[in-house]
């Protein structure tokens, strides 16, 4: 317990928020990234029952798009942590409506321990950062999406027993929340990041030069090509997410044409040249349109990715959701324990 404690105190982000990866040095990256598998460890043997490190503490989250695994896992994780956890959806609190974000901000500090937001702007969490006075988390926004990353290199992690060297690819909406933060995490983490899209959606130019900087200290590389077959020789991760995220709909038929050359398949998955050795994983932030079982893609079928991918052996997507829970309560519990 003395020894966990340590350990998570030693990574240094006592009282402080985390609203994108680029806030983390590169140590306390990989630090949160090792605390969350032994928290999975710890979690799996009942450890968190016997000493969980949050008693009394309250946790608000603010949530202003939908959610199924970023709500859940925090609140799962709060709660084993023996904290309590309370829920503001959408148009239930006066928030950016009836009160500035800085009012709300002050107001919700007073009352809690930490604050988790989903939402649009990237501005709106760093408001509340500002004026919270409380640890803030950063559970997506338009621009970035750190606690994602975080689970996803614990996979990677568990699944190769290392980081630095690997080559990973996000193949689709190449300038996302999501590929923005996978190409900083994975230049922190020495593993070279291959954006792979169509050019009008490539990666916003200061985004892609914060994560050369990052790659440049760890001897890695992030690059952007716009050719699938020929960005996908030689990888060892598959990442792809939705072709039109949260408050893009009206973008929907664009994308369906933009995307479609850019659908993870196993011919993509055969071009990687790892298929074969077992070297090369398949990753999905989730929710993903892989069938025609949702109300989406019921006309249109799989999009980003294909069934038999998503399916596969190599698809890793339910470790990497089970991770969010260890990645976010890593993250908690470095700012609070
Ligand atoms: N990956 C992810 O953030 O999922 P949710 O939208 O369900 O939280
Ligand atoms: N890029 C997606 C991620 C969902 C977890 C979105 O923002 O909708």
């Amino acid at each position: 317990m003395t020894e966990l404690l340590d350990k998570i105190r030693n990574i240094g982000l006592t009282g402080k928020s985390l609203l994108r990866l680029l806030d983390l040095s590169d140590k306390q990256m990989l630090d949160l990234v090792d605390l969350a598998i032994d928290l999975k460890a710890r979690k799996k043997a009942n450890g968190h029952l016997v000493n969980p490190f949050l008693r009394g503490r309250n946790i608000c989250l603010i949530f202003q798009k939908s959610s199924t695994r970023t709500r859940c896992a925090t609140l799962c994780a709060v709660r084993d942590e023996g904290a309590n956890a309370e829920y503001l959806g959408q148009g239930e609190i006066h928030f950016g409506k009836k009160e500035s974000v800085a009012d709300s901000a002050r107001v919700l500090g007073r009352f809690f321990d930490g604050i988790l937001f989903r939402g649009f702007k990237q501005e709106t969490v760093e408001g509340l950062a500002k004026y919270s006075g409380v640890p803030v988390w950063n559970g997506l926004t338009d621009e970035w999406h750190p606690t994602q990353i975080l689970a996803d290199l614990q996979t990677m992690k568990e699944y190769f027993g290392h980081l630095k060297g690997l080559k990973v690819a996000f193949v689709g909406d190449g300038r996302n929340n999501v590929c923005n933060s996978l190409m900083v995490g994975c230049a922190k983490a020495g593993i070279d990041m291959v954006d792979i899209c169509p050019e009008e959606l490539s990666p916003e130019e200061h985004i892609v030069a914060a994560a050369r900087e990052a790659a440049a200290r760890n001897g890695s590389t992030v690059t952007v090509e716009h050719d699938p077959k020929k960005g996908i020789a030689g990888v060892n991760v598959i990442y792809t997410d939705v072709w039109v995220s949260m408050g893009e709909e009206a973008m929907f038929q664009q994308r369906l044409k933009l995307l479609k050359p850019y659908q993870v398949n196993m011919d993509l998955v055969k071009a990687t040249g790892n298929l074969e050795s077992g070297k090369v994983i398949f990753l999905h932030c989730l929710p993903a349109f892989h069938d025609n079982k949702t109300e989406v893609s019921k006309d249109t079928g799989a999009l980003e990715v294909t069934d038999d991918v998503f399916e596969s052996n190599f698809s890793k997507v339910f470790d990497e959701a089970e991770n969010r829970m260890h990645t976010i309560k890593a993250m908690i519990l470095a700012s609070l324990a």
